[in-house]
């Protein structure tokens, strides 16, 4: 399948790295705005195809995907038409839609490091995109109506789960870690706890009762959680992208 990404930046960029490691860069056609970019991207995806002209790049493609900036959608859309015929055009663009897009996907840029977590709207070609971004890690697809939830929860999400740890970071810190040092124990800790929610299948309660013994240190600080309202801020967080 040959797949040319129109936006080579922060989402276009982790898209075709994270498809160049899972062993698509001979398949892969990449655009941007500027010859730096490309010439970065190419420096560590060699085996990519990188050019500045978007039809030009459109033309061997079976899948388009565009990875612009929401408000350069329709002008993009509008310049690659001539090429597109019967091919395959997924956008990534957050909140923007375009009666030519057959599919609209949200992933984050975890796809870099094939840890994306992605949401396909449903439609006609929803598997086909469904099977690429399951390259960059897992891919659920889902009624429109979920799409907004989905790119708080895990297109956002990516943010709110680093500014968690970097609030760890600052406690380690204040109790006399080394910054460095903090975030080493801050990610390791995160990480463990993932895993141990994917190998044991827990519910996050019943993994933090592993954790806490009644009226020991753990509790206290849980406490101190609730008397902050952390659960209701992280609610208030993921919903206020959707007012
Ligand atoms: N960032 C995320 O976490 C994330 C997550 C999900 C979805 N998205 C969506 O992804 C899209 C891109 O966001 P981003 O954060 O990746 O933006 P970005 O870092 O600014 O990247 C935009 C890319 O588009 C290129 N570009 C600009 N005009 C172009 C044109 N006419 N033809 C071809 N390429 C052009 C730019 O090239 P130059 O580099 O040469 O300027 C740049 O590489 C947005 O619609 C956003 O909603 C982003």
């Amino acid at each position: 399948m040959k797949v040319t990404v129109i936006g080579a930046g922060n989402m276009g960029g982790a898209l075709v790295k994270g498809w160049a490691k899972a062993g698509m860069a001979t398949c892969l056609t990449v655009t941007a705005r500027t010859q730096q970019t490309l010439d970065r991207l190419k420096e560590i995806c060699p085996g990519i195809t990188a050019m500045l002209d978007n039809k030009k790049a459109v033309q061997g493609a079976d899948v388009v995907v565009l990875a612009v900036k929401p408000w350069l959608v329709e002008q993009v859309i509008a310049e690659i038409t001539p090429e597109l015929r019967d091919k395959l055009l997924i956008s990534v663009a957050a909140g923007v839609r375009h009666e030519r897009i057959d599919v609209y996907a949200m992933p984050n840029i975890a796809a870099e490091f094939g840890e994306s977590m992605t949401f396909v709207e449903e439609a006609e070609q929803a598997e086909t995109a469904a099977e690429l971004f399951g390259r960059v890690g897992l891919c659920k697809v889902v009624p429109q109506r979920q799409m907004a939830a989905g790119m708080m929860m895990a297109g956002c999400g990516i943010a709110y789960v680093v500014r968690f740890l970097r609030a760890m970071m600052e406690g380690g810190v204040e109790m006399g870690f080394y910054p460095d040092e903090a975030k080493e124990i801050a990610m390791q800790t995160m990480q463990g706890a993932v895993t141990m929610l994917r190998e044991t299948g827990l519910h996050p309660e019943a993994a933090i009762d592993k954790v806490t013994t009644p009226g020991g240190i753990t509790i206290k600080g849980l406490n101190e959680l609730d008397h902050a309202a952390f659960n209701s801020a992280v609610i208030r967080c993921l919903k206020a992208g959707l007012k």
